[in-house]
């Protein structure tokens, strides 16, 4: 397709890309699992994680995208021709129309505390259970939900009807400067407040007594959730690549941004919550309960809760945006849409399968299935089965199916000084692609399936039987090389 859109320039993809892994998983829920997991230590896993895990990944999607210039289905059929694996690159596609749907049911409340700061609504908030009990009501409220789900999601249809350069990239060069100027000052002002060194020393003096099984799990699947992994989203921006692109420097980038973005995230919220004596590990609730009441109590409160909720609406945008493009560029490459039609007829799509998770905070509450509601399955299926088994996927795909050899010609080009100096690198990504990331994901997904424990157990019985096995395996596949 020689007509396919491409990014103006590279810092436009690496923002659009930041912009897409910098979302409500930075600043929102990054915050509240250091909180709970005991700050420091956590956040010292957590970047281990990012950068043995989520790195090779990065990379490894881009690259795919950029090679075949295609969405996920598109480019694992062109590299592979087997149904397998473009059911595989579906799956992807499937898991970004199933994220949208409840990722901006969340974004939603985000814009409606907008208007609550707006309005004025946390100067009544004295303490975290009176939030509690306004966040409950606003939530609990099938207009004010369904309304501002509906607004934030017509924002993120427009900017992907717009296209690649006029929408993706023009909106995430305006909205991505604006997040981080937000941010900085939200952390200025919370490192001047008084009692802040508290937020600092819990963020900075790792507590290793904190560090559990649960806790490094738990910093392995947010290391794959923040930077947009598993399900093709990075791939598809990829696709809007030329071979200019120089692949490693631009993942590099992007990591390292979003990184940036929830530490500096976490010491905006820490500084605060600590000033003020609050609880650091709230929860989900960490900041609709907690931080409105710190807001509340501060001088100029007013401005830094606006602000605050205006960066988490924006966070928010860039990431629905990318998750929305995926559907679109499955619909444009394989089925001959225009992009028009596909955002009209699949962002409506995806609107309408999105309401039940809207009501499932108020009108439908108590339609559960062994006690989820809607919103709670759909974000279950999503973040714990789809996403670790896509990354999975793609890891073994690109280092044993697609193979390393061919990708690292494709990794080349744009990159080739790159290559020449760090050769040491090179080997080193190799060895992460192909054992380290697939594993430590396969682990990740049979925590969150619940696995994990009973495989131990069979694990603990079995463990001759399974050495053995593998043992044997390894000859078998040395044996076959040897053959070739
Ligand atoms: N990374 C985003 C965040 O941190 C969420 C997100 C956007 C995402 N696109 C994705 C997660 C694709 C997984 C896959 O909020």
């Amino acid at each position: 397709m020689g007509n396919r859109e491409h990014w103006g320039s590279k810092i436009g993809f690496v923002l659009a890309a930041s912009g897409s892994a910098i979302g409500l998983g930075n600043i929102w829920k990054f915050p509240y699992i250091t909180g709970e997991n005991g700050g420091a230590a956590f956040i010292f896993v957590y970047l281990i994680c990012i950068v043995i895990v989520g790195l090779p990944v990065v990379v490894a999607e881009i690259l795919m995208g950029r090679t075949t210039q295609r969405n996920p289905v598109g480019a694992f059929k062109a590299l592979s021709g087997s149904k397998f694996w473009t059911a595989i690159g579906g799956l992807g596609v499937l898991a970004g129309f199933i994220i949208l749907s409840f990722y901006t049911v969340i974004a939603g409340w985000s814009l409606g505390y907008v208007f609550e700061a707006l309005k004025g609504g946390f100067s009544q908030l004295g303490t975290a259970a009176q939030a509690n009990e306004h966040f409950d009501s606003l939530v609990g409220d099938p207009t004010w939900m369904i309304g501002f789900y509906t607004v934030f999601f017509v924002f993120t249809m427009a900017v992907v009807f717009l296209g690649v350069k006029d929408g993706l990239e023009k909106g995430s060069k305006i909205l991505m400067p604006i997040l981080f100027i937000i941010l900085i000052i939200l952390m200025i002002k919370g490192i001047s407040l008084k009692g802040s060194g508290a937020g600092l020393a819990f963020l900075w003096k790792p507590d290793w007594s904190k560090i559990t099984g649960q806790s490094i799990l738990i910093a392995l699947g947010h290391a794959f959730f923040t930077l947009s992994l598993g399900m093709g989203a990075l791939m598809t921006y990829g696709s809007y690549l030329s071979k200019k692109t120089n692949v490693p420097n631009a993942a590099v980038q992007i990591v390292v941004l979003d990184t940036v973005i929830a530490l500096m995230a976490g010491i905006a919220i820490f500084t605060a919550v600590f000033a003020t004596g609050q609880d650091p590990a709230g929860g989900p609730g960490l900041i609709f309960n907690t931080l409105t009441v710190v807001f509340g109590n501060m001088t100029g409160g007013y401005i830094f809760g606006l602000l605050f909720f205006v960066l988490l609406s924006v966070a928010a945008l860039t990431s629905s945006m990318s998750l929305l493009e995926v559907v679109v560029a499955y619909f444009v490459d394989e089925r001959g849409w225009g992009r028009h039609r596909a955002v009209l007829v699949l962002g409506t799509l995806v609107y309408a399968f999105g309401l039940p998770s809207a009501l499932s905070f108020n009108l439908m509450a108590d339609m559960t299935i062994n006690d989820l509601t809607f919103f709670d399955s759909v974000d279950y299926l999503a973040s714990n089965i789809l996403l670790p088994f896509g990354g999975f996927f793609i890891a073994i795909f690109v280092a044993w199916i697609w193979g390393l050899d061919k990708a690292l010609i494709e990794l080349k080009k744009g990159a080739e000084k790159f290559f020449d100096n760090q050769p040491y690198l090179i080997k080193v990504f190799k060895i992460f692609l192909k054992y380290i990331s697939p594993v430590m994901i396969f682990i990740v997904f049979l925590h969150s399936v619940g696995l994990l424990e009973s495989a131990y157990e069979q694990i603990k019985n079995y463990w001759i039987i399974i050495v053995l096995a593998i043992v044997i395996l390894i000859i078998i596949v040395s044996r076959n090389r040897k053959k070739k």
